[in-house]
């Protein structure tokens, strides 16, 4: 489904300054997907712009994977109020654009839990799985997701931050 920037799908609707789109090369064979916009990139119309995007930037930027060459995404397109989690409802809502988004994408890197258990469908624990692929079925078609940390937890933690590098490089190496 094409992304409908006046979307009242869900509640969030209610809340969100404006619909975030995918950003990037939305042409690339990799996708980066996040959890939902926050509040800098709702101001924006933008994704990862704010402080987990800085650490996205910057860890790619080490890589030597140009932020240009892939399309980055989140899981729901519209900011939930106060950085929670998005719902399963809201999650459910947005589905039919994330699935049009990475229909033909070569791989998928899920980054953080709502991402990687909104594509594989069950429970992730992103510590144990990060740096694994799975493969999900979206239109009918089976595509090969990675499971990795999101920027956010990053700032923080080192083995999140060596883990996205890691998969950063992965892509790079491979697709680039
Ligand atoms: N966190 C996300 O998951 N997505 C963004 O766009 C920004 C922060």
């Amino acid at each position: 489904m094409e992304i409908d920037l006046q979307c009242s799908r869900c509640r969030l609707s209610e809340t969100r300054i404006q619909v975030v789109p995918p950003s990037g090369d939305l042409r690339s064979p990799v996708a980066f997907v996040g959890e939902g916009p926050g509040e800098k990139e709702d101001q924006k119309g933008m994704p990862f712009i704010g402080r987990a995007g800085k650490m996205l930037d910057r860890l790619l930027r080490e890589e030597g994977l140009a932020r240009e060459r892939i399309m980055i995404t989140n899981t729901v397109k519209c900011r939930p109020p106060e950085n929670r989690r998005p719902l399963p409802d809201e999650t459910c809502a947005c589905f039919p654009y994330l699935e049009q988004e990475l229909v033909d994408k070569l791989l998928i890197v899920a980054m953080g839990r709502t991402a990687c258990e909104n594509l594989l469908g069950r429970a992730v624990k992103v510590g144990q799985e990060a740096n694994t692929m799975a493969s999900v079925q979206l239109m009918g078609r089976e595509k090969t997701v990675l499971l990795t940390y999101h920027p956010s937890a990053c700032l923080y933690n080192l083995k999140a931050r060596e883990g996205l590098q890691a998969s950063i490089r992965l892509v790079r190496e491979r697709f680039f």
